[in-house]
């Protein structure tokens, strides 16, 4: 009876140190990560409205704003390849192959700045980019406003988005719609999300011990935050160069932006979210398996070889960090006028 009553009690202590051990996990997760919200995030000096949206999401599907009429945001950031293209790195205006891949659309509003580099402070900044780069669009802020005035159902839309402005089609406010709609491209409720919350179960033991394993490892030191990644810039290579096929030599990274010489081959700590759906991986996009990437950024991030198990349990995990996509149903978009440019090459 004795015996019956301490293997009870023996068991009941592994039970609860277990139960402590979980509890430990979550908390610590919730000191170092955030839940994506489920609803739209305020954006700096831009209100997000319906208008906006409706408007920002036909620009950002529009072809007919770049100079071949044939690139649109979408072509490189596909909503329905995980915001991003088919890599390695972007193919834009004339099949030119641009020098780095393109990071995902999808919860690019919670990164502290953006490109691969931190270029651009916000989305309002960073729109204004591509349009103009001759490797993506290669078009002018004058063709893009050209396009636009030639169909009056844009010029009515810019008017509902931008209703106390006299002249609302500008370049400004073209940035300003786009980025409204990116506001929108959020995918909350992940399983990741879910466990953050305070669902233990969200998460199966694989994808626990995965967790456990980024945050001891040290992973989290550099993905942290609301977006796993996206906050701050750390060398690529902080411990060991990658290969020059992972990491071009031409391209310095943030010393570009900076001009400090020890910002050299320093890049922002990629955001984690939904890294499944997007292979291939780190700017160059030249690693095609996510088990891949993980053992590299091991290697030359952390000195630390993981085992075959230890790879699986953090790809298990990174998997629980693919959250719901937004619905996003294709725009009918305004038919040319013969005022509206014509393509050129
Ligand atoms: C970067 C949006 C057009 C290729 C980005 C980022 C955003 C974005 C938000 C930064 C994401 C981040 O840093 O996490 C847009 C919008 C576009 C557009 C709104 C249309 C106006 C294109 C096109 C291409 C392209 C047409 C390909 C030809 C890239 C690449 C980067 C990038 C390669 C990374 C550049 C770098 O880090 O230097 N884009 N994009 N984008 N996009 Fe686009
Ligand atoms: C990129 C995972 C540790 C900084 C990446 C990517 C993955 C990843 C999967 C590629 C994402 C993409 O291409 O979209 C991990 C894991 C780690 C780890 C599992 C732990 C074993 C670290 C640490 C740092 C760091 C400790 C900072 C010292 C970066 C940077 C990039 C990156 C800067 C972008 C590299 C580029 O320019 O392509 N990480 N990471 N990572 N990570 Fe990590």
């Amino acid at each position: 009876h004795l015996v019956r009553k301490l293997c009870v009690a023996a068991i009941a202590i592994l039970v609860s140190s277990q139960a402590g051990a979980d509890d430990d996990l979550m908390n610590a997760a919730r000191r170092t990560f955030k839940p994506i919200p489920s609803v739209v995030p305020a954006v700096k000096d831009n209100p997000v409205t319906h208008e906006k949206v409706e408007l920002g999401k036909m620009l950002f599907f529009d072809p007919r704003i770049s100079a071949s009429g044939i690139i649109s945001c979408n072509t490189c950031h596909n909503l329905g390849t995980g915001g991003a293209d088919a890599g390695p790195t972007s193919i834009g205006h004339g099949w030119q192959l641009g020098p780095r891949r393109a990071p995902t659309v999808y919860n690019a509003v919670f990164n502290v700045a953006q490109f691969w580099d931190g270029r651009a402070p916000d989305l309002k900044a960073q729109a204004k980019g591509p349009v103009q780069a001759s490797v993506e669009m290669n078009a002018t802020p004058e063709h893009v406003i050209n396009t636009l005035n030639s169909m009056s159902d844009y010029v009515v839309m810019f008017k509902k988005a931008f209703p106390i402005e006299a002249s609302p089609v500008t370049f400004d406010n073209f940035a300003k719609s786009i980025e409204a709609f990116e506001a929108v491209l959020i995918t909350p409720a992940a399983p990741f999300d879910q466990y953050l919350e305070g669902d233990p179960n969200a998460l199966n033991v694989q994808q626990k011990a995965g967790l456990k394993l980024f945050m001891e490892t040290g992973c989290s030191s550099c993905h942290n935050g609301i977006n796993v990644g996206g906050q701050d810039y750390f060398p690529f290579g902080a411990v060991e160069r990658p290969s020059t096929s992972l990491l071009p030599t031409a391209d310095k990274g943030r010393s570009a932006v900076t001009k400090v010489a020890s910002d050299e081959y320093v890049f922002r700590a990629a955001p984690l979210r939904n890294v499944a759906l997007r292979p291939p991986y780190f700017h160059s996009g030249q690693v095609w398996s996510l088990k891949q990437a993980v053992g590299v950024m091991a290697e030359v991030q952390l000195d630390a070889k993981l085992s075959d198990k230890e790879q699986n349990d953090i790809v298990a995990f990174l998997n629980s960090l693919t959250g719901q996509l937004p619905k996003i149903e294709y725009p009918i978009l305004p038919t040319r006028t013969e005022t509206t440019p014509l393509p050129s090459t």
